[in-house]
């Protein structure tokens, strides 16, 4: 089961083992050396894990109370996750199956050091 960062060119891999687990999307991804910015520590509060789901909202669990408000204050988009706040839904994803989580890094949430690539949606809207 798959996580793909789609502008970093990141794909992680999961076990059945580690979704069991009951991690958050961050915690894994973090666990795999891949930076991503965290600087309430997972708390729900920064909001600097704000990130898009291009794939696989429906896997994820509900909507957390600290991301609930931000949804509140129009700071929460509909195709965006707090992902220290979401784990894989062990009751929607079919643990056989191949589920597949896309996401993208916001610009605002992007770490200097590292280069994304601008993604197929943002294409010429600059221009
Ligand atoms: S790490 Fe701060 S809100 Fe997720």
């Amino acid at each position: 089961m798959p996580i793909t960062i789609e502008n970093l060119g990141e794909e992680i891999d999961f076990s059945k083992q580690d979704l069991l687990q009951e991690k958050s999307i961050l915690t894994l991804i973090l666990q795999n050396y891949i930076d991503f910015l965290h600087i309430c520590g997972g708390k729900g509060k920064c909001t600097t894990c704000k990130t898009k789901i291009l794939e696989g909202m429906e896997l994820l669990t509900p909507l957390s109370p600290a991301e609930e408000r931000l949804k509140r204050l129009n700071r929460l988009q509909a195709d965006e996750r707090l992902i220290c706040q979401c784990q894989w839904s062990l009751e929607k994803i079919d643990l056989s199956s191949q589920a597949v989580l896309r996401l993208a890094v916001l610009p605002e949430n992007q770490l200097p050091h590292l280069q994304y690539v601008p993604l197929e949606s943002d294409l010429g809207k600059d221009s």
